[in-house]
Protein backbone atom coordinates (compact mmCIF):
# COMPACT_ATOMS: atom_id res chain seq x y z
CA UNK A 1 0.00 0.00 0.00
CA UNK A 2 1.54 3.23 -1.03
CA UNK A 3 -1.18 5.84 -1.37
CA UNK A 4 -3.05 8.00 0.89
CA UNK A 5 -6.56 6.80 2.30
CA UNK A 6 -8.12 10.39 2.62
CA UNK A 7 -11.66 10.60 4.55
CA UNK A 8 -13.49 13.44 3.78
CA UNK A 9 -16.55 14.79 5.45
CA UNK A 10 -19.17 16.52 3.49
CA UNK A 11 -21.02 18.13 5.65
CA UNK A 12 -24.67 17.44 5.59
CA UNK A 13 -24.32 17.04 1.48
CA UNK A 14 -25.53 20.57 0.11
CA UNK A 15 -22.44 22.21 -2.28
CA UNK A 16 -22.96 25.07 0.19
CA UNK A 17 -21.77 23.57 3.07
CA UNK A 18 -18.79 21.26 1.93
CA UNK A 19 -15.51 23.51 2.71
CA UNK A 20 -13.53 24.29 -0.33
CA UNK A 21 -10.38 21.76 0.78
CA UNK A 22 -12.76 19.47 0.29
CA UNK A 23 -14.11 20.25 -2.61
CA UNK A 24 -10.57 20.15 -4.18
CA UNK A 25 -9.90 17.04 -2.71
CA UNK A 26 -13.31 15.40 -4.12
CA UNK A 27 -12.26 17.07 -7.68
CA UNK A 28 -8.88 15.37 -7.63
CA UNK A 29 -9.65 11.87 -6.71
CA UNK A 30 -9.80 9.20 -9.44
CA UNK A 31 -11.00 6.69 -7.08
CA UNK A 32 -14.11 7.71 -4.21
CA UNK A 33 -16.20 5.76 -1.99
CA UNK A 34 -19.69 7.53 -0.46
CA UNK A 35 -23.53 6.41 0.18
CA UNK A 36 -24.93 6.74 -3.08
CA UNK A 37 -26.41 10.63 -2.70
CA UNK A 38 -23.12 11.72 -2.17
CA UNK A 39 -21.57 10.12 -5.25
CA UNK A 40 -24.19 11.72 -7.48
CA UNK A 41 -24.14 15.29 -5.92
CA UNK A 42 -19.93 15.46 -5.88
CA UNK A 43 -18.03 12.95 -7.64
CA UNK A 44 -16.90 13.42 -10.78
CA UNK A 45 -17.64 11.56 -14.45
CA UNK A 46 -14.14 10.80 -14.49
CA UNK A 47 -13.40 8.70 -11.47
CA UNK A 48 -13.75 5.07 -10.57
CA UNK A 49 -16.70 5.29 -7.75
CA UNK A 50 -17.82 2.55 -4.85
CA UNK A 51 -21.13 3.30 -3.30
CA UNK A 52 -20.80 2.48 0.54
CA UNK A 53 -23.06 -0.66 0.98
CA UNK A 54 -23.53 -3.16 4.29
CA UNK A 55 -20.79 -5.48 3.18
CA UNK A 56 -17.78 -3.30 5.28
CA UNK A 57 -14.79 -6.15 4.74
CA UNK A 58 -15.70 -6.36 1.04
CA UNK A 59 -15.52 -2.72 1.19
CA UNK A 60 -12.02 -2.48 2.93
CA UNK A 61 -10.60 -5.29 0.71
CA UNK A 62 -11.64 -3.12 -2.49
CA UNK A 63 -9.65 0.31 -1.01
CA UNK A 64 -6.77 -1.69 0.24
CA UNK A 65 -6.68 -3.14 -3.69
CA UNK A 66 -6.67 0.44 -5.43
CA UNK A 67 -4.61 1.78 -2.60
CA UNK A 68 -1.59 -0.09 -4.52
CA UNK A 69 -1.93 2.31 -7.68
CA UNK A 70 -4.09 5.55 -6.84
CA UNK A 71 -4.91 7.60 -3.25
CA UNK A 72 -8.77 6.68 -2.13
CA UNK A 73 -11.09 9.36 -1.23
CA UNK A 74 -13.69 8.37 1.25
CA UNK A 75 -16.45 10.62 2.04
CA UNK A 76 -18.44 10.51 4.74
CA UNK A 77 -21.68 12.64 6.34
CA UNK A 78 -21.21 15.50 8.71
CA UNK A 79 -17.69 15.57 10.37
CA UNK A 80 -15.30 12.42 9.66
CA UNK A 81 -14.39 12.64 13.54
CA UNK A 82 -17.98 12.64 14.83
CA UNK A 83 -19.30 9.14 14.32
CA UNK A 84 -18.45 8.30 10.93
CA UNK A 85 -16.58 5.28 9.03
CA UNK A 86 -13.37 6.77 10.31
CA UNK A 87 -13.74 4.84 13.52
CA UNK A 88 -13.27 1.04 11.30
CA UNK A 89 -11.04 2.44 8.89
CA UNK A 90 -8.74 3.26 11.89
CA UNK A 91 -8.88 -0.04 12.55
CA UNK A 92 -8.55 -1.80 9.07
CA UNK A 93 -5.87 0.61 7.65
CA UNK A 94 -2.41 1.85 9.29
CA UNK A 95 -2.63 5.66 10.86
CA UNK A 96 0.34 6.87 8.61
CA UNK A 97 -1.66 5.86 5.72
CA UNK A 98 -4.86 7.96 6.76
CA UNK A 99 -5.35 11.89 6.03
CA UNK A 100 -8.83 13.22 7.75
CA UNK A 101 -10.13 16.41 5.75
CA UNK A 102 -12.87 17.99 8.06
CA UNK A 103 -16.62 18.80 7.73
CA UNK A 104 -20.04 20.94 9.23
CA UNK A 105 -21.38 18.03 11.76
CA UNK A 106 -24.68 18.17 11.93
CA UNK A 107 -24.84 18.86 15.39
CA UNK A 108 -23.04 22.44 14.82
CA UNK A 109 -25.36 22.81 11.97
CA UNK A 110 -28.75 22.25 14.77
CA UNK A 111 -26.76 24.27 17.49
CA UNK A 112 -26.33 27.16 14.80
CA UNK A 113 -30.02 26.49 13.48
CA UNK A 114 -31.58 26.91 16.91
CA UNK A 115 -29.07 29.78 17.97
CA UNK A 116 -27.57 27.85 20.82
CA UNK A 117 -24.10 27.21 21.67
CA UNK A 118 -23.06 23.92 22.25
CA UNK A 119 -19.46 24.48 24.61
CA UNK A 120 -21.44 22.99 28.11
CA UNK A 121 -23.69 20.67 25.80
CA UNK A 122 -23.23 16.76 26.18
CA UNK A 123 -22.91 16.00 22.96
CA UNK A 124 -23.39 12.05 21.88
CA UNK A 125 -24.93 9.45 19.49
CA UNK A 126 -28.01 7.51 19.43
CA UNK A 127 -27.48 6.20 15.49
CA UNK A 128 -27.74 2.83 15.83
CA UNK A 129 -26.16 2.45 19.76
CA UNK A 130 -26.85 3.42 23.00
CA UNK A 131 -25.46 6.16 24.96
CA UNK A 132 -24.42 5.48 27.97
CA UNK A 133 -26.08 6.35 31.21
CA UNK A 134 -23.84 9.17 32.25
CA UNK A 135 -24.70 10.85 29.19
CA UNK A 136 -28.26 10.41 29.60
CA UNK A 137 -28.83 10.91 33.38
CA UNK A 138 -31.05 13.96 34.23
CA UNK A 139 -29.40 17.43 35.95
CA UNK A 140 -30.98 20.76 36.34
CA UNK A 141 -29.86 22.64 33.19
CA UNK A 142 -27.97 19.92 31.47
CA UNK A 143 -27.87 20.45 27.80
CA UNK A 144 -27.92 17.39 25.68
CA UNK A 145 -27.68 16.67 22.14
CA UNK A 146 -28.13 13.22 20.23
CA UNK A 147 -28.05 11.73 16.90
CA UNK A 148 -31.15 9.57 16.61
CA UNK A 149 -32.69 7.01 14.20
CA UNK A 150 -35.68 5.07 13.03
CA UNK A 151 -35.28 2.59 16.09
CA UNK A 152 -33.34 5.38 18.38
CA UNK A 153 -36.08 7.69 17.68
CA UNK A 154 -36.86 10.73 19.00
CA UNK A 155 -40.31 10.08 20.92
CA UNK A 156 -38.42 6.20 21.90
CA UNK A 157 -35.56 8.90 23.26
CA UNK A 158 -37.89 11.43 25.15
CA UNK A 159 -40.06 8.29 26.81
CA UNK A 160 -36.59 6.88 27.49
CA UNK A 161 -35.18 10.56 29.31
CA UNK A 162 -38.53 10.94 31.02
CA UNK A 163 -38.29 7.90 33.07
CA UNK A 164 -34.68 8.56 34.07
CA UNK A 165 -36.33 11.52 35.68
CA UNK A 166 -36.26 14.73 33.27
CA UNK A 167 -39.48 17.12 33.65
CA UNK A 168 -41.70 16.51 30.86
CA UNK A 169 -41.82 20.18 30.47
CA UNK A 170 -38.53 20.55 29.71
CA UNK A 171 -37.21 21.77 26.17
CA UNK A 172 -36.17 19.82 23.32
CA UNK A 173 -35.16 20.96 19.75
CA UNK A 174 -36.01 18.63 16.71
CA UNK A 175 -33.44 19.07 13.86
CA UNK A 176 -33.93 17.32 11.07
CA UNK A 177 -33.00 17.21 7.21
CA UNK A 178 -30.60 20.22 8.09
CA UNK A 179 -29.17 22.25 5.19
CA UNK A 180 -31.46 20.71 3.11
CA UNK A 181 -34.52 21.79 1.03
CA UNK A 182 -37.37 19.51 3.32
CA UNK A 183 -35.11 20.96 6.59
CA UNK A 184 -37.57 20.78 9.17
CA UNK A 185 -36.78 22.15 13.19
CA UNK A 186 -39.37 21.89 15.75
CA UNK A 187 -39.18 23.23 19.07
CA UNK A 188 -41.45 21.06 21.45
CA UNK A 189 -41.75 20.04 25.32
CA UNK A 190 -40.05 16.53 26.30
CA UNK A 191 -43.55 15.41 26.90
CA UNK A 192 -44.79 15.98 23.52
CA UNK A 193 -41.88 14.92 21.99
CA UNK A 194 -43.12 11.38 23.25
CA UNK A 195 -45.63 11.35 21.13
CA UNK A 196 -44.20 13.05 18.09
CA UNK A 197 -44.48 10.90 14.43
CA UNK A 198 -42.59 11.87 11.67
CA UNK A 199 -39.18 12.86 12.61
CA UNK A 200 -36.45 9.70 12.58
CA UNK A 201 -32.93 10.78 11.84
CA UNK A 202 -31.78 14.39 13.16
CA UNK A 203 -30.24 16.08 16.06
CA UNK A 204 -32.68 16.42 19.22
CA UNK A 205 -31.03 18.83 21.27
CA UNK A 206 -32.79 18.70 24.98
CA UNK A 207 -32.11 21.87 27.13
CA UNK A 208 -32.87 20.83 30.88
C1 LIG B 1 -23.79 8.03 11.05
S1 LIG B 1 -24.24 9.54 11.81
C2 LIG B 1 -23.12 10.60 11.02
C3 LIG B 1 -22.79 11.83 11.80
C4 LIG B 1 -21.84 12.75 11.04
N1 LIG B 1 -20.49 12.25 11.01
C5 LIG B 1 -21.86 14.18 11.58
O1 LIG B 1 -20.79 14.70 11.96
O2 LIG B 1 -22.93 14.79 11.58
C6 LIG B 1 -25.77 9.88 11.00
C7 LIG B 1 -26.69 10.75 11.87
O3 LIG B 1 -26.29 12.12 11.76
C8 LIG B 1 -27.43 12.95 11.85
N2 LIG B 1 -27.50 13.75 10.62
C9 LIG B 1 -26.70 13.64 9.55
N3 LIG B 1 -27.02 14.58 8.63
C10 LIG B 1 -28.04 15.30 9.15
C11 LIG B 1 -28.82 16.43 8.70
N4 LIG B 1 -28.58 16.99 7.53
N5 LIG B 1 -29.79 16.89 9.51
C12 LIG B 1 -30.02 16.33 10.71
N6 LIG B 1 -29.32 15.29 11.18
C13 LIG B 1 -28.36 14.77 10.42
C14 LIG B 1 -28.65 12.05 12.03
O4 LIG B 1 -28.88 11.90 13.41
C15 LIG B 1 -28.15 10.74 11.43
O5 LIG B 1 -28.85 9.64 11.99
Amino acid sequence: MEHQLIVVGIGPGSPEYLLPVARQVIDKARVIVGSKQSLQAFAHDGSEQRVIGGDLPNLFQYIDDKLFTSDVVVMVSGDPGFYSLLAALKKQFPQKFIKVIPGISSFQLAFAAIGEYWQDAVVTSMHGRMASDQDLAYKSGKKLATLTDSQNNPPHIARQLLSLGWPGETKVWLCANLARPDEKIRLLTLGETADIAGFSYCVMVVIG
